[in-house]
């Protein structure tokens, strides 16, 4: 229950599968939450949802691609608690499937706005309260798309090696400032995310198509939002204190080998 006690943590994409369910962990670990989304409606029921259970929660609807709203989310976290302590830089969209030499133009830029530019504003309007109080932890959200690449989704791919590179450059600048920044790649997670994907791979055929890229894993199944939100709770916390720049798989093995099992 300490492992967060008052500690006053953001969640951006907290109205969505991994968010709230990592929002859900942090809570029940004592923290203080900021539950940042796009989706107002679905934000204030998921934070109602979450007060029901005693913990502190706020809530910011903002687009995490627009610089002014992201500066506003910060700050108001930083009026409600004090201070941030700890940050999960989470939201981000699938896009389209289409093979790169016909992805839609418009498309890739969108995701490049809301995957990459968002986590970089998150960095650049967070950090700052981290480094002048010389603590914090930030986990960003990559994909195992962000060591492979994955056939039909280009701009999704491109913005989640980005990420990479915005969570090595900002570790190595803040490390000796008390901040550690690290990212999170999951493999294939039961989510609404995926379920679209799956629909557009699989039409009319959901149950199939989770079975079929459960196989991504030698773990052989999809995994679940809270087996996300652990370790970003643990990335997040004193036990990871030595851990600092890295990519964490939560791929059930996906990435460790060639499978020539299926
Ligand atoms: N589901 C998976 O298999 C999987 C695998 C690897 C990585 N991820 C990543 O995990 C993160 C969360 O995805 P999820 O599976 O929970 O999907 P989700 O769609 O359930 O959640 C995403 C949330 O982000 C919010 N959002 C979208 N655009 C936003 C914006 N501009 N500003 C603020 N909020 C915005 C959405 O409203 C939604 O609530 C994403 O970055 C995704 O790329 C997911």
């Amino acid at each position: 229950m300490s492992r967060h006690a008052d500690r006053s943590i953001i969640v951006t994409g907290a109205a969505g599968a991994i968010g709230f369910a990592t929002c859900e962990i942090l809570a029940r670990e004592g923290a203080r939450l900021m539950m940042v989304d796009i989706n107002a409606p679905r934000l204030n029921e998921r934070a109602t949802q979450l007060r029901a259970s005693g913990a502190r929660v706020e809530t910011c609807a903002a687009d995490c691609g627009e610089e002014t709203e992201v500066r506003r989310y910060a700050a108001e976290t930083v009026k409600a608690f004090g201070r941030i302590d700890g940050f999960f830089n989470n939201a981000g969209v699938e896009g389209a499937l289409a093979p790169t030499h016909e992805y839609d133009v418009a498309e890739f830029d969108r995701l490049m706005r809301v995957n990459l530019r968002g986590v970089f504003l998150g960095l650049r309007h967070v950090l700052p309260d981290m480094v002048r109080r010389g603590s914090g932890a930030v986990v960003n959200m990559a994909s195992i798309g962000s060591e492979r690449g994955l056939a039909g989704a280009c701009a999704y791919n491109a913005t989640k090696h980005g990420v990479v590179g915005l969570t090595r450059t900002a570790a190595s600048e803040v490390a000796q400032k008390g901040v550690r920044v690290n990212c999170v790649m999951p493999g294939v997670i039961e989510t609404p995310l995926l379920l679209e994907v799956i629909e557009q791979l699989f039409p009319g055929n959901a149950q199939h198509g989770l079975e079929k890229l459960g196989q991504v894993a030698t773990l052989n199944r999809c995994g679940k939002p809270e087996e996300v939100g652990n370790v970003v709770s643990f990335l997040l916390s004193d036990e990871a204190s030595y851990v600092n720049g890295a990519q964490w798989e939560i791929d059930g093995g996906a990435l460790a080998t060639i499978r020539n099992d299926i």
